[in-house]
């Protein structure tokens, strides 16, 4: 059995923020961002907006260009590392799209590689029989985690959704080329966002004793990088994923149409086109708009292009996403 792409769908906040308005906040300027990161504006979850909802928004978006009925949808997979439940939110977008069959979905966690992950395990339900259509939803909104007063950070990242379907099909017609995926805990140290723990106050019970240990109560705290370790990584790394990749397609990167990168930074970006001799028309970036978005950047890149023209029917696409965990991922896909 194979799977294929069949839509895909995004959805962004309203507010954008741009370099001067962060330059009223902290000490950095609209030269510096784009010259060292390529971001201009990033959009940011205020007011009434949910991360749940633009992931349901996105979920339409890819649905309805797919053809696909919410009733015919087998499994909800939502990549993200910012959920609005810590028990997971994929069952809300599950409830909020409308499966009636109560589907299975689930939530997966591995930051700006989560949809890449996502998308790999798509397709092994697929090709392991009685899964037909998975909807595949990037969504992060880390502005919820950034250090408002770290210029270091709170420069690089925006929040979105993006979406995918995943469908069935004959092996002939076989959308997912070839993948490799990797991670290296040694690597958290450079990127994270860590829980802080109190001792809990509230260990009086109702009846009034109290209990014989202090509960722990645990909140996250804001995101902690080591951007240059994060570059290097990178610098090593994803290169060679999707050279992986490339090869257990049977391709080299002369015969992509585009290469869709986690748009993480235009310096990364350049930097993995270069050393596999990709020219920059057949990169993909809409960074400079969104900034980094973690888990929806790949989907969210996509979907501008598909929309625009740029994907056709046929392209076939080199994907690599990497971040946080340390993870990373590459699939060379048919669109
Ligand atoms: N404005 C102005 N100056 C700044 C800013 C800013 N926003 N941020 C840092 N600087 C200063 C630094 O303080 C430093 O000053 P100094 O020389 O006086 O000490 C100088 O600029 C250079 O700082 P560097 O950190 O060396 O800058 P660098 O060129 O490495 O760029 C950046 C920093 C953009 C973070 C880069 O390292 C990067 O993009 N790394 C990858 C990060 C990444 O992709 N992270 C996301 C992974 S995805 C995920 O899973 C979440």
């Amino acid at each position: 059995k194979g799977c294929k792409l069949v839509g895909c769908g995004s959805a962004v906040p309203t507010l954008q923020v741009s370099n001067d308005d962060l330059a009223k906040i902290v000490d950095t300027s609209d030269e510096w961002i784009p010259v060292r990161t390529g971001i201009r504006n990033r959009r940011v979850l205020t007011g009434k907006d949910s991360l749940t909802g633009l992931a349901v928004e996105a979920a339409k978006r890819a649905l309805q260009m797919a053809q696909v009925d919410p009733d015919d949808v087998d499994l909800v997979l939502l990549c993200t590392s910012t959920a609005e439940d810590l028990f997971g939110s994929a069952p809300q977008i599950q409830k909020a799209l409308g499966c009636k069959r109560n589907p299975l979905a689930y939530d997966i966690t591995a930051a700006c590689s989560g949809f890449m992950l996502g998308l790999v395990s798509a397709a092994c339900y697929i090709r392991g029989g009685g899964f037909n259509n998975v909807l595949v939803i990037g969504a992060d909104a880390l502005s919820r985690y950034v250090d408002w007063t770290d210029r270091g950070t709170c420069i690089l990242f925006g929040d979105a959704a993006g979406a995918v379907v995943v469908q069935a099909c004959d092996s002939e017609e076989d959308g997912l080329l070839g993948f490799d995926l990797h991670s290296d805990g040694d690597g958290q140290r450079h990127l994270n966002v860590p829980i802080t723990e109190k001792e809990s106050d509230h260990a009086l019970g109702s009846n009034g004793s109290v209990l014989g240990f202090p509960p722990k109560r645990s909140s996250y705290s804001c995101i902690q990088m080591n951007g240059k370790e994060v570059f290097r990584f990178t610098a090593r790394c994803v290169p060679q994923s999707i050279e992986y990749a490339l090869q257990k397609a049977g391709l080299t990167s002369s015969s992509i149409d585009w290469l869709l990168l986690h748009q993480a930074n235009q310096r990364i970006i350049d930097a993995v086109a270069t050393r596999l001799e990709v020219p920059p028309e057949r990169v993909i970036s809409n960074l400079e708009n969104y900034g980094n978005t973690s888990a929806a950047s790949i989907p969210l890149a996509l979907d501008e292009a598909v929309r625009s023209g740029k994907v056709k029917s046929g392209h076939i696409i080199a994907a690599s996403g990497f971040g946080a965990g340390l993870t990373w991922g590459s699939a060379i896909v048919r669109w």
